[in-house]
């Protein structure tokens, strides 16, 4: 869904951090952060290492500690919610070392995804549905989730996000050590995740891959908001092209 309108305020956002400053105890890695995504929205961040692109995402489920500001989700305040109340109030996070349980089956697996069920034939039938998604997946289902291939994992750790059916899905490097042909397939299940209507979250290393999929980016250098923008707009912006995208 693209749009060039960039003057989202956090009143017509889905979700929002509003002059968040965060890290973990004592330390501080966030400064200020300012981001809103609406819904139906892909928002992308870019930066270098250790700029604070996964604190970003960390402090709006509950993983780091906000310091001061506010994170807000359909709203409402969900600052310093805890991680679990996130999920099972619609948010799912694929973090960037996200794993598997490599002794559990990809079913067994899947099924971890639904344990904010109160029911298990719940989750059983959204596993289901989502081996319907990907078949790949259903044909390995009672493989050893610590013998797939990167990829396969990749696609579990997905998977196994959605099956909350989430309304937003934060998403920390999804493409990060994957073969070329992996990456596109794991951009085009994120396009079409956000074409069902799934807002979408991500992190990206690859910024010009992250950006061209993006309604909204936002560059984080040292812990700040450096520029925002729609995907086009820092994609052909001169200065974030020489300081971020290598070119
Ligand atoms: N649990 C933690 N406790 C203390 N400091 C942390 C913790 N996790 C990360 N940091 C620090 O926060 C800063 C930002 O780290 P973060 O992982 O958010 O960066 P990043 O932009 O995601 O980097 P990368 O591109 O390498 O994934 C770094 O200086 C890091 O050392
Ligand atoms: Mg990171």
């Amino acid at each position: 869904m693209a749009t060039t309108d960039t003057s989202t305020t956090t009143d017509d956002a889905l979700l929002s951090m509003t002059d968040v400053t965060s890290g973990y105890g004592n330390t501080t890695v966030l400064h200020d952060v300012n981001i809103s995504v609406r819904e139906g929205e892909i928002g992308c961040l870019i930066g270098p290492n250790g700029s604070g692109k996964s604190t970003l995402m960390k402090s709006i489920y509950g993983f780091a500690d906000v310091q001061s500001g506010t994170v807000q989700f359909r709203g409402e305040e969900i600052t310093g919610r805890s991680p679990q109340e996130n999920l099972a109030g619609g948010m799912s996070y694929v973090l960037q070392d996200a794993s598997v349980f490599p002794r559990m089956s990809v079913h067994e697996n899947m099924l971890m995804g639904g344990y904010v069920f109160d029911d298990d034939d719940r989750a059983a039938e959204r596993a289901e549905e989502l081996y319907d998604e990907f078949p790949i997946l259903g044909d390995i289902r009672g493989q050893k989730a610590g013998t797939l291939s990167g990829g396969q994992r990749r696609l579990l750790e997905l998977a196994r996000a959605l099956m909350v059916d989430p309304d937003v899905m934060m998403l920390d490097e999804p493409s990060i050590g994957l073969e070329p042909r992996f990456i596109d397939d794991v951009f085009e299940r994120i396009e079409q995740l956000n074409d069902l209507g799934t807002t979408i979250l991500l992190v990206e290393q690859n910024a010009e891959k992250g950006l061209s999929v993006a309604d909204r980016g936002f560059v984080l250098a040292s812990g700040e908001i450096k520029f925002t923008g729609s995907g086009t707009e820092l994609l052909n912006n001169e200065e974030v092209g020489r300081l971020y995208l290598g070119g």
